[in-house]
This record gives C-alpha cells, sequence and structure tokens, in this order.
C-alpha cells in the first residue's frame, strides 16, 4: 500500500521533498520524525528508506484529541471510518507494520530528549519557533 492511501495532511508536494531528503541519508543512519499521527509521512520516508537506518518515530497518540471540523473533512478525502483516522497507536502499528525500523515512541517530545545523533529530523507537531529552535539545539 503506498502512503499516499493513509490518511493525514501530507501533501502529494511535501512528500515529494520528504522522499528526496530521505534517500541522501545514509546506510545506518537515524531519522527522527516528531508527529507520526497514523503513519502516512512515516510511510512516505520508509518507502526510501532500507532496514539498516533506525527510524525513530515519536508521537503522544492520544485519541481524544480528535475531533474537529479538519479531521472529518479527511475521512471525506480518504474514504474512510471515523476510527481510521483515530490517533491512537493501534492505527500508527497498523498502517506502518511492514517497516522493521521503526521505533515507537509514545511520548511527549517536550519531555523527553532521544541521546542520538539524527541524519533528518521531520518535525511536524510544535509549529512555534521557539520549539523549532529548541528541538534543533538539543538534536544537532
Ligand atoms: C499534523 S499531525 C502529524 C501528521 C503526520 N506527520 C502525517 O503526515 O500524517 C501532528 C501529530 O503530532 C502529535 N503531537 C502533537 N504535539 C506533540 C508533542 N508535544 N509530542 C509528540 N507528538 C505530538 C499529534 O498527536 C499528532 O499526531
Amino acid at each position: 500500500m503506498t502512503y499516499k492511501k493513509i490518511p493525514g495532511w501530507l501533501s502529494n508536494n511535501d512528500g515529494n521533498i520528504l522522499k528526496t531528503l530521505a534517500k541522501i541519508v545514509p546506510d545506518n543512519g537515524t531519522i527522527l520524525e516528531i508527529g507520526s499521527y497514523v503513519g502516512r509521512s512515516t510511510c512516505c520516508i520508509s518507502e526510501e528508506i532500507n532496514e539498516s537506518i533506525d527510524f525513530y518515530c515519536v508521537d503522544i497518540w492520544n485519541p481524544s484529541n480528535l475531533v474537529d471540523i479538519n479531521d472529518l473533512n479527511l475521512l471525506k478525502q480518504f474514504n474512510c471510518d471515523l476510527s481510521d483516522i483515530f490517533p491512537n497507536e493501534e492505527n500508527f502499528i497498523k498502517n506502518t507494520k511492514k517497516y522493521n525500523n521503526i521505533i515507537r515512541i509514545k511520548e511527549n517530545i517536550i519531555n523527553i530528549k532521544i541521546n542520538k545523533k539524527f541524519d533528518l529530523i521531520f518535525l511536524d507537531a510544535l509549529y512555534t519557533e521557539s520549539y523549532i529552535k529548541k528541538i534543533i539545539k538539543s538534536y544537532f
């Protein structure tokens, strides 16, 4: 199944950019995704990398974070059930199960520090400048 079938907001253009970046990550490298939701961007990246790359995926996966009108629009766009767009870990696992190099971390990124240097970070959760700076400072 292509990543494009998995519900999420990642556009085709953004997906192409992510794929281009993922291809540059060297063998045995590391990737961090912050805000994995139900795996759309995770699978987009995974389609381009091999299993020697450790792919850390962090999300709070709190199902009660749903639902607003944007979420309901997702349903229409992907022709899926409400249960498929719940931001829970089960949906993420179901959609990403064929990729064995994913390291799932169910945490608030603000409360943890992963002791690794990353070749690629995709931050798709906290969009304020101060958080972005904080993440960049702590991982690069
Ligand atoms: C826009 S969605 C991510 C979409 C996903 N990258 C995709 O392509 O489908 C944002 C995600 O960030 C997660 N999130 C929000 N704040 C977070 C935090 N502080 N730590 C970890 N995850 C967080 C939410 O649970 C949600 O699943």
